[in-house]
């Protein structure tokens, strides 16, 4: 992997973790939490963060797919909406995502949620893009902010591949 360049090391991402997770637990201290973790991008995030969250908490994950095979920009339409299970009526809702770049997803995610009764609503990234979004919407947490460029390792992936790639990398071409 020499030829792409560690953006973020797995040493540092496990300590934004705890401090985050921190954040997390005393906000929703005393409600009733389910955490919604979209794969396949979120899989180490998520795992890692709930080591560090209460064990009286709902786990739901749904999978879907903005961008196409082999591809390094967005199709614009978000895959697996619909297939999304769980019961979420009058609950606080946590989603826990990869990115947040165009806020496609995460704005088709958050409406969806609504649509089914979630009381309450929020977002945690591992990473949010500086660019401007394509939808507006905020991540209350976010581990790291990084510029417009494509990265993969620790979940993202680079046309499919590359996900357990224990740091973050930036993809050079
Ligand atoms: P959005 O809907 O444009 O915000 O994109 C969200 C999804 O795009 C993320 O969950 C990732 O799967 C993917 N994505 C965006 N930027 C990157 C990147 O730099 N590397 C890998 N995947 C990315
Ligand atoms: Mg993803």
């Amino acid at each position: 992997m020499p030829t792409h360049p560690v953006l973020i090391s797995s040493d540092q991402i496990q300590k934004r973790i705890r401090q985050l997770s921190r954040e997390i637990r005393s906000h929703y201290k005393n409600k009733d939490l389910v955490i919604l973790g979209l794969l396949n991008g979120s899989l180490f995030f998520l795992v890692d963060l709930l080591r560090h969250l209460p064990d009286r908490l709902e786990i739901e994950c749904w999978r879907l797919r903005s961008y196409p095979a082999g591809h390094r920009q967005s199709s614009g339409k978000v895959e697996g909406l619909k297939e999304g299970h769980g019961n979420f009526k009058n609950k606080h809702v946590l989603i826990v995502d990869d990115i947040l770049d165009t806020g496609l997803t995460l704005s088709s995610v958050k409406q969806r949620l609504t649509e089914l009764g979630a009381c309450d609503v929020k977002i945690c990234v591992l990473l949010k893009k500086k660019k401007k979004r394509q939808r507006p919407i905020t991540a209350k947490w976010s581990c790291f902010e990084i510029g417009d460029e494509f990265v993969f390792g620790y979940g993202l992936d680079y046309d499919g591949y590359y996900r357990q790639v224990p740091e973050i990398r930036t993809l050079k071409v």
